[in-house]
């Protein structure tokens, strides 16, 4: 079960999906515990089973063999649908709901658990509309008129409606510009201090995970091969390891200005 720090055991798990000769396994003995307080960034190549294993912390998907324990329970009991009073979450795609206001998407879990009267629903929701940085004027728009930054934080204040201990965030600042980006990571990093957070993220975004991060895992060859600090991390031998860390410093050096070539272009 782990001491009462640990917010999050993952023992032997193994996720296997199909069967017979169309088996096909994307976790094995795969080993993670997230302590208290811990920003955790989860790094993989795509298709290796981030997204799948935030949905095991969720409790949607079950174990093929092994233990997923959420604060002491097995993660299966948590019946999460991403806004639970135990684990928050915010969804890498479709975080909201397009017919309802970004009030009403923020009150919805509250709502549906029907044990508060409306007026209090709709006060709760806006203290975390504030919470997230957003403005009473904007509790009345729809998700269509928001921009990406302004998506994410209804996203995450209707993650953080049940006030859960836990988030989980799956590529949480993907397809923001990197103004944008940074307001979210800062955003992010108060929310943690101010609410005493676990965060468990997904991210591609090297400046995201150095920004943030208390601890990098890397998910490779259906386990996590290593976690660490970042820096620490990205001297571990193996290739994905060295493909993400230098290739996107590659990338991220390319995009810089050459010193000496033709005038610069604005976008
Ligand atoms: N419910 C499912 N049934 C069958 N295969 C699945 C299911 N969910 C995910 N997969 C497969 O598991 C692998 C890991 O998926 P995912 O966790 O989404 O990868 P990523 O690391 O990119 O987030 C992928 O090959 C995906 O197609
Ligand atoms: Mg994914």
């Amino acid at each position: 079960m782990g001491d009462a720090q640990t917010v999050v055991d993952i023992r032997g798990l193994a996720t296997v999906f199909g069967k017979g000769d169309a088996a096909f396994t994307v976790h094995d003995d795969l080993q993670l515990a997230v302590q208290r307080g811990e920003i955790l960034s989860l790094v993989g190549g795509s298709g290796t089973g981030k997204t799948v294993l935030l949905r095991h912390i969720l409790g949607l998907t079950r174990p093929t063999r092994g233990s997923v324990t959420v604060l002491g329970r097995p993660a299966t009991e948590l019946g999460g649908d991403g806004a639970s009073s135990r684990v928050g979450m915010l969804f890498q795609q479709g975080a909201l709901f397009s017919a309802f206001s970004v009030l009403d998407n923020i009150a919805f879990a509250l709502r549906e658990l029907g044990t508060l009267p409306p007026v209090l629903v709709r006060d709760a929701a806006m203290v975390k509309l504030r919470l997230v940085g957003l403005k009473p004027e904007h509790a009345t728009r729809m998700p269509a008129d928001l921009s990406g930054g302004m998506i994410k934080r209804v996203a995450l204040a209707r993650a953080l409606i049940m006030d859960p201990p836990l988030l989980l965030l799956d590529e949480p600042t993907a397809g923001l510009d990197p103004n944008s980006s940074d307001e979210f990571c800062a955003l992010l990093r108060e929310l943690h201090a101010a609410l005493g957070l676990t965060v468990i993220m997904v991210t591609h975004d090297l400046d995201t995970l150095y920004d943030l991060s208390t601890r990098v895992a890397v998910l490779a060859d259906r386990r996590v091969i290593t976690s660490g600090p970042p820096r620490q991390v990205a001297q571990f031998e193996h290739p994905f390891i060295h493909h993400f860390f230098l290739g996107e410093r590659g990338r991220r050096a390319m995009a810089q200005p050459p010193a000496a070539a033709a005038p610069t272009q604005e976008a």
